[in-house]
């Protein structure tokens, strides 16, 4: 079966269509948002923190000796609603073999040359993202509590201080980069802003996009044709 691509962008406006089917609950909506608010705020006060340049950074805070404070308590708040958000999702972002073959194809995929058929509720790449973030959250808590200053930096050798400043930089900066895609790609698929705003995605973004998932959530349906809706 052959399906037009959704153009590319992104539409805020649109109305709720009847048939629209249901992507993510007001709670995991919430959730996300709240994740990417900390994560925000832990990039701008982390990038203060990692350099004089940035600096600038921590009037957003009120005071540099402020921001301090926060980093840490934020940087713990991301974990838990991350942690929270990610363990809903882990059974639909499992590695499947038709995953192979989407990343195989997924140039031709990315630029409207090749259809390829995603048979879960994420495509390969999605998938990758979230096995990363799993990661790099759980490397970025680990070695930002060893840092910890009043608390747990103390009690850590000075060698295990370095070692985990140095690790904790270059997590952040591939998360930051990994970020970087996962935001490009949320407004470069025309549909998916509006799944993370308002919950719900068209039939036509969903046959597209997700056509195993569709077929999973539309099983069971009177064909289109009887249907109230339609
Ligand atoms: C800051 C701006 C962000 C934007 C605009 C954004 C946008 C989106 C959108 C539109 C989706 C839905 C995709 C779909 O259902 O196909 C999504 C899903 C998701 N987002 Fe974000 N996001 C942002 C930040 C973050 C951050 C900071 C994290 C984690 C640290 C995150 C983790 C996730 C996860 C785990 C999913 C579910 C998809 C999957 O399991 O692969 N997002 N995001």
């Amino acid at each position: 079966m052959s399906v037009t691509p959704p153009r590319h962008g992104h539409a805020f406006a649109a109305e709720r269509p009847p048939d629209a089917l249901q992507r993510y609950s007001e709670a995991s909506r919430l959730t996300h948002w709240a994740v990417a608010l900390a994560y925000v705020l832990l990039f701008c006060s982390g990038l203060a923190l990692f350099h004089p340049f940035f600096f600038w950074l921590s009037g957003l805070f009120g005071s540099a000796a402020l921001m301090r404070v926060l980093h840490p308590f934020i940087g713990v708040a991301l974990a838990v609603l991350f942690f929270a958000y990610a363990s809903r999702l882990w059974r639909e972002n499992l590695l499947l073999p038709s995953d192979r073959r989407w990343l195989r194809g997924m140039l031709g995929y990315m630029t409207g040359r090749d259809e390829l058929r995603v048979e879960g509720k994420y495509n390969a790449g999605q998938k990758l993202m979230y096995w990363s973030m799993i990661g790099f959250v759980a490397g970025l808590l680990a070695t930002g509590l060893l840092l910890w200053r009043p608390y747990v930096a103390p009690a850590i050798p000075v060698d295990g201080r370095r070692l985990a400043a140095v690790l904790h930089a270059v997590f952040a900066f591939v998360m930051f980069v990994g970020i970087g895609v996962h935001v490009y790609a949320a407004l470069w698929t025309r549909g998916s802003m509006r799944a993370m705003t308002q919950g719900w995605v068209t039939r036509r973004w969903a046959r597209y996009h997700h056509p195993g998932w569709y077929e999973r959530e539309t099983a069971g349906e009177p064909p289109p044709d009887r249907r109230e809706s339609a």
